[in-house]
């Protein structure tokens, strides 16, 4: 089971993003973790081997990748897997039919689809609720509950949930919490310090920074529970391939940069776009406006890059949309370029009409991604395009 490394915890999180998890490659001294592109290790004899006997077990990559972002949450164990949603359903092999799971009603979309749509069927109960209030997951809970998952920031309506008081009660009512910290990252919130027991993330988001693969990681740091999770990362299988895994690496070697100058683009064109559009139709949690700055501000050590606007209706959306420029029209977030998108029929397709209108998905919705551009390009290119509305 992957580790992280006891002599990597005292470094700071810059030297922690670069090292941790790593060791110059044994045989050649290799500085980076070289891409382990193998199926399987050759064995010196009946059980004789070098702790590696075919890569959907093992693989060093992954090992090295596993222990760099556990050490980044401060968790013990890192468990990656192929995508975000890969992370997402191979913890829910670890509940059973019957068991009852409280979820944040705005979470990912895909993570609502994998929930309403497949585990339902096999068993497993789910009560969405707003996770902003502590108490609807106290409520919440019954006898059955197992899990509270919580997503904070949520995509894409930006809400925070008190992690605290999310972890009291879930475990008060003998749950485990688990965080989706794709968001913030542990550069600006490290869920474990307020009482998470599971934390994962879309690595292709954030942590990998540049928009060329997909994946998840889980951190954990009870050893049962994490030796668990390996027997089900082992034996469903959803696992990573090294070259991925390498890309994720090199990403989060540069993370401590990156997010500083996220946030900074992020609380530039927020300030610019509640100037221009009023406060109430710019949701970001840097913005003093946002219903939870005061809780955000506590939490998190920054607010990132991801903004939400409310531009009226889908033909204004539309419009801006079609102006952009540097702000290019895609799904996904969290790389160096700067990207657009329409949640109400990209990321969030999936929910309900009626449950995204109550939520506040409207068609007039749009999110942005800031990347790390200049500033000035950014704020152009929202002058630019906000213009026709
Ligand atoms: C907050 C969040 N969690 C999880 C996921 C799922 O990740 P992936 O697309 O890597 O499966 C996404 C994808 O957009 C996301 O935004």
């Amino acid at each position: 089971m992957t580790k992280a490394f006891d002599e990597d915890k005292a470094a700071g999180f810059g030297t922690r993003a670069i090292h941790a998890g790593q060791r110059p490659d044994p045989s050649t001294g290799a500085i980076m973790p070289p891409i382990y592109q193998t199926s399987t290790y050759v064995q010196q004899g009946i059980g004789q081997h070098k702790g590696y006997e075919y890569a959907r077990t093992q693989n060093p990559t992954r090992e090295a990748l596993e222990r760099n972002v556990a050490s980044l949450e401060g968790g013990k164990h890192g468990l990656a897997f192929s995508s975000g949603v890969a992370s997402v359903d191979s913890m829910m092999k670890l509940f059973s039919a019957g068991d009852h799971i409280i979820c944040g009603e705005n979470v990912y979309g895909g993570t609502f689809r994998l929930f309403d749509k497949v585990y339902r069927r096999f068993g497993i109960e789910f009560t969405f609720v707003d996770t902003r209030d502590a108490q609807h997951i106290a409520d919440a809970c019954t006898k059955k509950t197992v899990a509270v998952l919580v997503e904070t920031p949520t995509n894409p309506l930006m809400r925070i949930t008190d992690l605290k008081a999310a972890a009291d009660a879930a475990h008060k009512a003998g749950a485990i919490l688990i965080v989706d910290n794709t968001f913030a990252t542990p550069f600006f919130q490290r869920p474990f310090e307020f009482g998470a027991d599971i934390v994962f993330h879309s690595t292709t988001k954030y942590l990998n920074g540049h928009s060329d693969m997909v994946g998840g990681i889980v951190l954990l740091n009870d050893d049962a529970l994490a030796e668990r999770l390996q027997f089900i990362q082992n034996t469903a299988g959803a696992v990573p391939g090294p070259h991925d895994c390498w890309l994720a690496l090199r990403g989060t070697k540069t993370l401590h940069l990156r997010m500083p100058r996220h946030d900074e683009n992020g609380r530039t064109v927020a300030a610019w776009l509640a100037k221009r559009l009023g406060h109430e139709r710019v949701i970001y949690p840097g913005l003093e406006s946002h219903p939870q700055y005061a809780l955000a501000k506590k939490q998190m050590g920054g607010f990132g890059g991801m903004i939400s606007v409310e531009t009226g209706n889908k033909e204004n959306a539309d419009k801006v949309l079609r102006r952009t420029r540097i702000f290019s029209l895609a799904e996904s977030l969290g790389g160096v370029e700067s990207l657009i998108s329409h949640p109400a029929s990209m990321t969030h397709a999936s929910v309900p009409i009626e449950k995204r209108a109550a939520m506040g998905i409207t068609d007039g919705l749009i999110r942005l991604s800031c990347g790390v551009e200049d500033a000035a390009d950014l704020l152009a290119d929202v002058e630019h395009s906000f213009s026709v509305i």
